[in-house]
C-alpha cells in the first residue's frame, strides 16, 4: 500500500477517529471527576461543559461530513437528529423517573441502523452516550460511582454491537433475535459491572431486570417507531423494499398478466443489478426493486415492444417512424408516473424515468436516414431523458442495454459478451449519459467486470448428456 493510499484511508476516517477520542477523553475527564472528592463539583462542571461541547463539535461535524458525502441529503440529516431526540427524551424521562440501569439506550443505535445506516447509527450512539452522561453528571441527587459508569459504557458498546450485528438483508424478526440476545448479553455484563460496587445477590437481580427490560421496551418502540418514520419520511428501508420486490406486489402480478415478455426482462436486469449494486457498494435492494419496476411504462402497450411480440406481428411496420419512436420512447413518462401515482419512492420512479437518459434509437434513426434525402434531425429520435441522477439509475440504464443486446445476439464466447459490454458503456459515455449522476470510471470498470462474469456464467456452453443406449 503506498502512502499517499494510507493517507487516504487515515482521512477517510479521521471523523471517525476524532470522535472517538474526544468521547473517550470526555469519558476519562468524567472518571477523574468521580474519583477526587475534593474537587468533586467544580470538576463535575468542567466535565458537564467538556461533555456538551463535544455533543455539539460531533453534530456540526457530522452535518459538515454528510454534507461532503450526499448533497441535498436533508431527510437523512433530519431523521437521524428526530432519532437523536425521541433516544435523549426517553433516556433522559428513564433516569430521572428510575435509574440509570432502565435507559433504552440500544434504541437510538437500533432504530438509525434500520431506518438510515450503520455509520449514522455509530455516530448517534456515541451522541446519546454523551447526552446520558451529560444528564447524569448534571443531577448531584444520582449516588455515582465506578460500576454506574461502567454501565454506561457496557450499554454503549451493545449499541455499537447492535449496529455491527445487524445486516441489510435480515427482515424484522432477526433483527429482534439479534437485538434480544445483545440485549441478554449486555444485562449479565451491566449486573457484573454492579458487582464493582459490592452489591448483594438480591440487587445484581434487580439490576439485571431492570436492564432486560429497558432493552426489550426499546425494541418495541423501535418496532412501532420505525413504520411510522418511514412513513412519514418516504424512506426506503429495507423492510419497505421487501415488500416492493415481492411477488405479491399487484403491479408485478399486473406486469406479468399484460407484459409477460418485459416482465422476464425485468427479473434478469434485476439479477444483473443486484451484483453491479453490491460491486460498487450500492444499495442492492434499492437496485433490484429499481430493476422489477424500470419498464413498467411498458404495460400501456406492451405489443409494441418486442419481447412481448409472441406471435411475430410487429406493429411498427404500420407505423411512419416518428410515430414508433414516439409509441416507445414515452414508456419511461408512463412508467414514472405510473409507479408515482401507486406511492412508490421517488428513487424508484426516478429510475424508471431516467434507464434512458438521452439516448438516441438509433435503430429508427438509421432506418429513416437511409430513406430519407438530406439532414434528418437527431434530436426527433431520442428518449426524452432526463439523465441518470443516481448510480442505481446509471447502474440500470447499463444493465438493461447489455441484457437486451446479450439476449439477442447469437453466440455467447467470452470475448463477445465483453465487446458488448464495452461497446454499450463507451456508448453511454459518448452521450454524456452519465455527467449528471456521481458515478465514477472505476464503478464502470467493476460493472463491467462483474457484467462479464455474471453473463459468461449465463450462457455457458451446457454439456450435452449422452442418450441412453437401448437394449
Ligand atoms: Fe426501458
Ligand atoms: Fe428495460
Amino acid at each position: 500500500m503506498t502512502l499517499k493510499k494510507v493517507l487516504d484511508k487515515a482521512k477517510k476516517y479521521l471523523v471517525t477517529v476524532i470522535m472517538l477520542a474526544a468521547l473517550a477523553a470526555a469519558i476519562s475527564l468524567f472518571i477523574m471527576a468521580m474519583t477526587f472528592d475534593g474537587t468533586a463539583v467544580a470538576l463535575r462542571g468542567i466535565s458537564v461543559f467538556s461533555v456538551w461541547s463535544i455533543i455539539y463539535l460531533l453534530l456540526i461535524m457530522q452535518y459538515v461530513y454528510l454534507l461532503n458525502i450526499k448533497q441535498n441529503d436533508r431527510t437523512t440529516i433530519f431523521v437521524e437528529y428526530t432519532i437523536l431526540f425521541i433516544a435523549s427524551v426517553l433516556c433522559i424521562v428513564c433516569l430521572k423517573l428510575f435509574n440509570i440501569y432502565t435507559i433504552p439506550f440500544t434504541l437510538a443505535a437500533l432504530l438509525t441502523v434500520t431506518l438510515l445506516n450503520k455509520r449514522i447509527a455509530i455516530i448517534n450512539n456515541l451522541i446519546l452516550a454523551g447526552i446520558v452522561i451529560v444528564s447524569y453528571l448534571s443531577n448531584p441527587i444520582y449516588a455515582q460511582s465506578a460500576s454506574e459508569i461502567v454501565i454506561i459504557i457496557v450499554r454503549m458498546c451493545g449499541g455499537l454491537l447492535v449496529v455491527f450485528a445487524i445486516k441489510s438483508e435480515y427482515n424484522r424478526i432477526q433483527i429482534i433475535g439479534i437485538s434480544s440476545l445483545i440485549g441478554a448479553g449486555v444485562a449479565v455484563f451491566s449486573m457484573l459491572a454492579a458487582l464493582l460496587n459490592y452489591r448483594a445477590f438480591i440487587d445484581l437481580i434487580i439490576i439485571w431486570a431492570w436492564v432486560i427490560a429497558s432493552e426489550a421496551a426499546g425494541i418495541l418502540i423501535v418496532l412501532c417507531l420505525s413504520p411510522i418514520l418511514e412513513w412519514v419520511f418516504r424512506l426506503n428501508t429495507n423492510f419497505r423494499l421487501f415488500e416492493y420486490i415481492s411477488f405479491d406486489q399487484p403491479l408485478l402480478k399486473e406486469m406479468n398478466a399484460r407484459a409477460p415478455g418485459t416482465f422476464n426482462h425485468s427479473l434478469s436486469v434485476s439479477y444483473l443489478a443486484e451484483r453491479c449494486a453490491y460491486a460498487i457498494g450500492e444499495n442492492v435492494n434499492l437496485a433490484k426493486a429499481a430493476a422489477y419496476y424500470h419498464d413498467v411504462g411498458k404495460m400501456q402497450n406492451p405489443e409494441y415492444f418486442v419481447e412481448n411480440q409472441m406471435d411475430g406481428y410487429n406493429p411498427h411496420d404500420d407505423l411512419i417512424f416518428e410515430a414508433s419512436v414516439n409509441m416507445i420512447t414515452r414508456h419511461t413518462e408512463i412508467g414514472y408516473q405510473m409507479l408515482l401515482s401507486r406511492g412508490f419512492p421517488k428513487e424508484i420512479a426516478n429510475v424508471a424515468r431516467e434507464h434512458h437518459g438521452d439516448s438516441p434509437l438509433n435503430y429508427f434513426y438509421i432506418k429513416a436516414q437511409n430513406i430519407t434525402e438530406g439532414d434528418l434531425d437527431s434530436g426527433d429520435y431520442r428518449y426524452n431523458g432526463p439523465r441518470p441522477s443516481s448510480k442505481i439509475s446509471a447502474i440500470i440504464m447499463i444493465v438493461d442495454a447489455v441484457e437486451a443486446a446479450t439476449r439477442a445476439m447469437g453466440a455467447h464466447t467470452k470475448e463477445k459478451i465483453i465487446q458488448i459490454i464495452e461497446s454499450i458503456i463507451n456508448d453511454k459515455l459518448k452521450y454524456k449519459q452519465f455527467d449528471e449522476c456521481d458515478i465514477t470510471l472505476k464503478n464502470l470498470a467493476e460493472i463491467k467486470s462483474v457484467l462479464a462474469t455474471a453473463l459468461e456464467g449465463q450462457y455457458h456452453t451446457r454439456i450435452m448428456y449422452p442418450e441412453k443406449k437401448e437394449s
